[in-house]
Formats: C-alpha cells, structure tokens, sequence
C-alpha cells in the first residue's frame, strides 16, 4: 500500500515554491507553505491567487474549486509549522548551504517518518541529504516552470535513499497527474543537463551581438517549434537562478566550458534584471511577475521599413538548382507574386522540377489551401531554363545546388559574370562558411545567406546570413523578400550553424552522450525534453526523422570550426552511423522502425 500524502509542506514560495503549492491543492492535498518573511509570504501569496485568479479567466479551473484550492493552504512564515506534515518540498534559492541549514533544521521540526524533499535542479541531493538523520527519507523531486502546466517530474533518488520512499513519491506523482521519470543523483539529471548548455550557448550568441534577443528566440520557437525562445526561457527560470544552476553544472558536471556561465549573466543578475520575476531581464516586463512583454530601447519598431533600411525592389528572381530545396524555394517565391526563372542543368531536370512544384502545388488546391486560379497564376510566373545566362536581368538569386564548396564557388563566379550589378546573390547552404562563396566574387558586398528550412513552403523561418563584408542594403533586401514572402527572416553573422544548427545540435549529441553513459533510457530522455521542456519530439525521434549521418556531419562542422571539446562528436553517434543505422530513412536509427 502506498503511504497516504493528506497535507504537505512547500518551503519557499519564488518562481517554483508558488507553482508546487498550487499543484498540490489543486489536487486536493492540504499545502503549508512556507516562507522567510512575512513580505515574502504575501508576495507568495499573491503569485498563488494570480496564478489561480488567470486559470478561473481561461476557464481551466471553476471560481468554487479556486476558493476550495485556497482554503487547502495554510500559510505561515518560519519551518516550525512543518511539524506534522507528511512531505515536505523545499524550492528556495540554488545554493547548497542554505539547503543544508533547511534541511538540518526540518529534521528536527518534521515527524520522524516524514519524507524530506527538494526541488533542486541541479545540486547533489546526496549532499543535502547528509545534512540531516535521515538520508534514507530524503529525495529530489525536480517540477518543470510553470509547475502547474508542465507534467514531467524527475524522481531523484540518492544511494541511500529508501526504494519505499520512491515508490511512493512516485505513486503520489502519478496522482498529481504527473509523468514522472525516476534517476539517479547527478548533476542537471536529465532535462536541465540538456537544456542549460544550450540556453548559455544561446546567451553567448545574444552577448556577442550574433543576432539580436527577438532573432534568437524566433529562430528555435520557428526553426524547431519549440513553445518559447532560449532568452524567453532564461527570463522565466530567473536569470539568478540559472546562474546558479549553470555554475553548479559547471563545478559538478566535470568543468565543461559551456556550463560556465557567460559573463553578461552575472552582470545582468548584479545589476537586479532577473528575468519576468523583477520586471527586466533579456526582455522587459509589463511588471514585475508578469508574463507580459512591453517595448523597450531595443525593441524593433512593428514595421520595419525596408526602403528606409536601403533595401531595394526586387521583382524578378532565379532559383538555382534542382533538388528538394530548390523545388520547395521555387514554389514560394511564384506563389507569393514573384516572377520566378528557375535556372538546372538540363531541360530534362526542369521537366522533373516542373512536375514537383506542380504536384505540390496540386496537393494545396487539393487541402483547400490554395485556389486553383492562384495555382495557375504561380505556374504562370515560372520560366523554365538549363543556362545561366537567363539570369541576367534578374534582381535576386537564390542558389541552391549540392553542398560542395567548389561547385557552389565555381557558380557564384558565373553568376558574377552573368548578373547585372545591385543584384543580391544568395546561397541556402547550412554548413559552409556565406563568405567563401561571397569572395568568388568581384562583389562580396551583395552576397547573404538565405538558409531556408525543409520543407520550404511550409516552414516559417529563413536565416538571412551576412558575412564581413555583406552591405547593409543586402541585407535588409533579403530580410524584406522573407517577409514579403510571409516568413519570419533572422539575421545573423556568418558562423558554422548560423542559429538553429549551432544551438541544437550540440543539444542531441548531449543527449547521446547521456544515453551513451547510461544515466537514462532514450523513451526517459524523450520523455524528459517533450513533458518537462514541451519539446515537439524528444532527441532521439528528431535523430531518427532528421538522419543520424545528417546529424553526424552537422556536429562535426561545428566541433571543426568551434574547436569546442563538448561539441565533439559523440562516439554512439558514429558507430550508429558507420553501422548504416541512420534513422527512420535505413528504418533503422535510434529506435527500430521497421515495423512502422
Ligand atoms: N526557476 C525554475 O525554472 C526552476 C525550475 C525547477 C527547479 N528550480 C529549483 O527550485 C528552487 C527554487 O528556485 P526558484 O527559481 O523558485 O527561486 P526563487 O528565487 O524564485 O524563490 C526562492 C524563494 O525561497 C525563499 N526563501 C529563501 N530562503 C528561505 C528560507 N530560509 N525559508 C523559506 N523560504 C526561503 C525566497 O524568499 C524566495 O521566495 C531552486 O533549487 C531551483 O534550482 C527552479
């Protein structure tokens, strides 16, 4: 029989403690919370009613059951009220003395057979069992910010803790309608272990001006359909508290370099930006607390004027190439009003490319997304053509034949020859370096990156790349085509992986690398980022569905150009790969498809 949980301590009312006491509740579990001071109480207090007073708005909870949920929690400032509850869940700040003083003194106020708990993210529970005379009783149970909507809890268990207590925190998990997935004790266990490197890499980008707060953030919600951007996300957790989280991973996680916090973040917590919680941090806030984000100094006007930026008419453009990316890019310009010259190496290719486009253009008529009168007019729009010297009086192209530098070298010099000046040229590679293409060129200035996304015509983001020596009316060019085309266009310098890649990569071959080290399962892992994180697909369904050889060559570009050691590739990631397990295309990668 699992032990019965009637009422439970919260100790610490911030960011998470506020979340944890409405979780328990709402579930109709008598909470004392628990706070330092009496202005910290009420200031708990009043992020449990607005948290509660939004869901009643929503219409997720019923104005009786909020009043109900209220009068389940008894507040109260000091421990000495914590002594006869059944668990207590200890959410104040990351540092581990101040957890150890807690929990020394919870196990003098607390009932012997009380289950002690912390929600650390990512100091040893080990260390701050020891602190008390009851190691075996004392756990992580680690909630997701917002603790009321995220479902994941990491189940944390030390050596010494008992499998009973386990069990049974694991059973009471379940009947807070969480998902819980239960681990060992190690440092970030398994969410924030993948998650923090890449929010620092993000912040890294963000301090070194790589792209601004706005691009970053669009770049991974669209490029990866993540629910916030990395500088969002930082802003939610509390820029405080991931310092402290990062600093531990740091010192615990073996002193890997991209756990050390990036500098900006400890002037940024010095200086009071802490994210939503105080008004201000990477994004200003409506008020403190408050999830709504107003305008800044930084903040880019609504509309952007593009004249105003330099950028210049462009009425007619040539897609080069013929494979997946040029068919897909050649069927968003025409339908978005373009006249289009799609330029391949021989009339028999266009004919193949021809009939791609017509058959996904089809396929909208089809869906009833696309009129056919607007399928026609697109058609219309495209010329077909096998050489170069049709682009001559066109105002943009986009290259994007096969990803070889030479060729693609080879094909920047004939368009120089072959364009009329103040054209943009623009290459769609993803891993090779924007400028290398742009020098073999007489006209650098106008050469960008326009990495776009697969399937073209459905994903919403484009990276405008710009190199060194990129003008800025290039660029504003080619983020105003984005536009016009109805994507979202984020500028940024010309560094292997531009935003996406160089931020996601490194986070699935992180997750190799634990399933590598056996911490945990790949179902656990995947779990772990879709329930605790709102990931779309766990890391293991992305390296199926985007190739683990793809994967493979992206992180090896990366840990060439980066030199970074944690960026190396992991070893699983390249037996999979010589083994020809490549994913969901071989049938076999990560998981077994071959039943599917
Ligand atoms: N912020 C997140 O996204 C997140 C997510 C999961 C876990 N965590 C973990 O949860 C814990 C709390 O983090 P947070 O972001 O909620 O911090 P926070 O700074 O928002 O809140 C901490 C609260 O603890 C209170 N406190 C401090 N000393 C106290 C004491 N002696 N007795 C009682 N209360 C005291 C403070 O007044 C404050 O209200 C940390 O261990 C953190 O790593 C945070």
């Amino acid at each position: 029989m699992a032990r019965e949980f009637s009422t439970v301590g919260v100790v610490g009312l911030g960011t998470m403690g506020a979340g944890i006491v409405e979780v328990f509740a709402r579930n109709g579990i008598d909470v004392v919370a628990v706070e330092i001071s009496a202005p910290a109480l009420e200031r708990g207090r009043a992020t449990l009613k607005g948290s509660t007073d939004r869901a009643v708005a929503k219409g997720k909870l019923a104005e009786a059951d909020r009043d109900a949920l209220h009068e389940r929690v008894h507040f109260a400032v000091g421990l000495a009220a914590l002594h006869s509850v059944d668990l207590v869940i200890e959410a104040v700040p990351e540092h581990l003395d101040l957890k150890q003083r807690i929990f020394a003194e919870l196990d003098r106020v607390c009932r012997p057979e009380t289950i002690l708990a912390t929600n650390t993210s990512s100091l040893s529970v080990t260390e701050i069992s020891v602190a008390t005379s009851r190691p075996n009783q004392v756990i992580g149970i680690h909630f997701f910010n917002p603790a009321p909507v995220m479902k994941l809890v990491e189940v944390v268990r030390t050596v010494v803790t008992a499998p009973e207590v386990v069990a049974d925190v694991e059973a009471l998990c379940a009947r807070l309608g969480k998902v819980d997935v239960t681990i060992n004790d190690r440092a970030g266990f398994i969410a924030n272990a993948l998650l923090f490197g890449y929010l620092n890499h993000a912040v890294g980008m963000f301090e070194s001006h790589y792209a601004t707060r706005e691009d970053i953030d669009a770049a991974m919600k669209l490029g990866c359909g993540l629910p916030m951007g990395p500088l969002a996300l930082m802003d939610l957790i509390g820029l405080d508290t991931a310092y402290e989280i990062l600093d531990t991973m740091y010192r615990r996680g073996g002193r890997d370099r991209r756990h050390a916090p990036v500098p900006l973040l400890k002037q940024m917590v010095t200086a009071g930006l802490l994210g939503r919680k105080s008004g201000r941090g990477f994004y200003t806030y409506e008020r403190p607390g408050s999830p709504l984000v107003v305008s800044d100094g930084t903040t880019p006007p609504a509309t952007e004027s593009a004249v105003a930026d330099g950028a210049r008419a462009i009425a007619k453009v040539g897609v080069v190439g013929s494979g997946t990316m040029a068919t897909g890019i050649i069927e968003v310009f025409a339908k978005a009003g373009y006249e289009v010259v799609s330029v391949t190496r021989g009339m028999e290719k266009s004919a193949k490319v021809c009939e791609a486009v017509k058959t996904s253009l089809n396929k909208g008529v089809v869906r009833g997304r696309l009129a056919e009168a607007d399928r026609d007019a697109a058609l219309g729009r495209i010329s077909w053509s096998a050489t170069l010297d049709h682009l001559a009086d066109v105002d943009l192209v986009v290259e994007a034949v096969v990803e070889e530098l030479s060729v693609k070298k080879a094909l920047f010099a004939s368009l120089d020859e072959i364009c009329k000046p103040g054209v943009v040229l623009a290459t769609t590679t993803s891993s090779l370096p924007v400028i290398d293409v742009a020098m073999a060129t007489q006209r650098p200035a106008d050469v960008v990156g326009l990495h776009f996304f697969n399937p073209a015509p459905v994903m919403p983001l484009v990276e405008v790349v710009r190199t060194i020596r990129t003008s800025p009316e290039a660029t504003a060019t080619a983020r105003a085509v984005c536009a016009a085309l109805g994507k979202t266009g984020v500028v940024c310098g010309d560094r292997s992986g531009f935003i996406v890649n160089a931020l996601l990569f490194p986070y699935l071959n992180d997750a190799v690398k634990m399933l590598e080290a056996s911490y945990s399962t790949a179902d656990d892992i995947d779990h772990a980022m879709k329930l605790g994180c709102g990931y779309p697909m766990g890391p293991f369904e992305l390296l199926d569905v985007v190739g683990l050889d793809v994967s493979l060559a992206i992180q090896r570009e990366l840990y060439l150009e980066l030199r970074e050691p944690g960026f190396a590739p992991a070893p699983l990631l390249e037996h999979l790969v010589t083994a020809g397990y490549l994913g969901r295309k071989t049938r076999r990668g990560f998981r077994d498809h071959s039943h599917r």
